[in-house]
């Protein structure tokens, strides 16, 4: 095994790493150099709690020896395949996942290497199938950073690449209580109504642009980076019901919500919403591994029965990813890790309403399960944002820089802070957290006026 010194990581890191999502000039990487459970240590030996499952991926939690015994167990009998022959990992995987699919309806599962290209194989079925090219998907969205799933994505992350990306997008808004546009004057309306406003809009888009040109309309269930956004009860089933009005495919993006990070398998189940396609990633495997998969109904698949679809990838259905997926899958039955997630969601629920009864600064909490996210402002009555707009502030960066001093390490993005912990966390560990956000809040509590 490679052992490095820190200085020599270093030294490497900065004469030959070039990151991603980064200025090049600004990095200041944590060198990780193990993990377990909810923790992880860096090359000094401090220890972490990790709050952002890494990159909300970690779903059953690091150094969980079911899983890598599985990989190491399929490396020894075949460790790549290639993507037009059949293995026993790849039947049995997708197996599963129709199983535990919304209503057990998506059963033909295509496997990826990740979230962006499961959405960018999501958008092709849909445009094959239907013979249409229009994507509506909303603006607080991300789906990733390649180019169709970047197209896709509504938030400034696809700027810069404008405008080489994929064309045929339109992007809608999202039904986001605390900052509705449509409501800022009347926040008495019901769930009902604010859920109907939204589906109102979405009609009003989908007649403008035509339905007879809109192939899909792609949305996150929960959604994540852009605000931990829930969608009102009514809402999903109503996306649902003007897919089935104008014939359009309707794809869920549950690349960050999955795999029981809102406490139930999916996000949809919350709202018993089965959609034609399901994008997954990240917890599928919960990092062990890179793959993402595209689960859809069988009509979807039956459209290229007697075409080809012209789509595939050198490393899809790697044996040794599946392996991770099947054992992470068997890990969050054999735990009941959903159980926990929803349980301790109940918990961390409680505490961040605590936080927010203490702290000025905290102007929304929204939760899901483990999935939370603190909104962070500097006046509650104007709702004014504690950072500018896609921006951040010296305070938000104090915040960040307390917390990983006091060995939290979480995801902060402008205003809001994010809490998604590995599935497995105790109520201990959870107040381990939320003290040293306690702390932390009190930084950004200094700019309330
Ligand atoms: C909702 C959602 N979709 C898609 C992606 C892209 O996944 P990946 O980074 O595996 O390509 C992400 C990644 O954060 C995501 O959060």
């Amino acid at each position: 095994m490679l052992e490095l010194s820190k200085n020599e990581i270093s030294q490497l890191t900065q004469d030959h790493v070039f990151w991603t999502w980064s200025a090049q000039a600004n990095v200041d990487p944590i060198i990780v150099k193990e993990a377990r459970g909810v923790h992880f240590w860096d090359a000094n030996g401090k220890k972490y709690l990790d709050l952002n499952s890494m990159t909300m991926c970690v779903n059953v939690g690091h150094g969980e020896k079911r899983i890598t015994d599985a990989m190491v167990k399929q490396l020894n009998q075949i460790t790549y395949a290639a993507p037009g022959m059949a293995t026993d990992v790849r039947s049995y995987a997708s197996k599963i996942l129709a199983e535990i699919s919304p209503g057990g309806e998506l059963k033909k599962i295509l496997f990826t290497l990740g979230g962006a290209d499961a959405n960018e194989n999501a958008i092709k079925l849909a445009r094959g199938y239907s013979g249409k090219y229009k994507i509506l998907t909303r603006y607080r969205s991300y789906h990733g950073a390649t180019a169709g799933a970047m197209a896709a994505t509504g938030d400034p992350r696809r700027w810069m690449w404008e405008p080489m990306l994929m064309p045929g997008v339109v992007h809608f808004l999202d039904p986001y209580r605390y900052r509705s546009t449509f409501h800022r004057l009347n926040h008495e309306i019901t769930e009902e109504e604010f859920s109907t406003d939204y589906l109102n809009h979405l009609e009003e888009i989908i007649q403008f642009e035509g339905p007879e040109t809109i192939a899909a309309i792609l949305l996150e269930s929960v959604t994540g980076r852009n605000g931990v956004i829930i969608p009102p009860d009514g809402y999903l089933k109503g996306v649902r019901e003007l897919c089935d009005k104008y014939n359009l495919v309707m794809i869920v993006d549950e690349v960050m919500c999955g795999f029981g990070r809102t406490g139930k398998w999916f996000a949809v189940n919350h709202w018993d919403v089965v959609p034609d396609i399901m994008t997954m990633a990240k917890g599928l495997t919960s990092g062990y591994a890179p793959l993402g998969a595209v689960a859809m109904k069988p009509y979807i698949a039956e459209a290229f029965n007697n075409r080809v679809y012209q789509s595939g990838l050198t490393y899809t259905a790697h044996p040794i990813s599946l392996a991770a997926a099947i054992a992470n899958i068997e890990v969050i039955k054999e735990d009941k890790v959903i159980e926990n997630s929803a349980k301790m969601g109940l918990v961390l629920r409680k505490m961040l309403n605590d936080l927010g009864e203490k702290h000025e600064s905290v102007g929304d909490i929204r939760s899901i399960g483990l999935f939370g996210i603190l909104e962070l402002v500097k006046n509650r009555e104007t709702k004014e944002p504690l950072t500018p707009w896609n921006n951040t502030s010296p305070e938000m960066i104090s915040f960040r820089k307390y917390c990983l001093e006091h060995g939290l390490f979480l995801y902060t993005h402008w205003h809001t802070v994010l809490i998604l912990p590995p599935l497995i966390i105790t109520e201990t560990e959870l107040k381990e957290a939320i003290d040293i956000l306690d702390e932390a809040l009190n930084i950004t509590d200094q700019t309330c006026y």
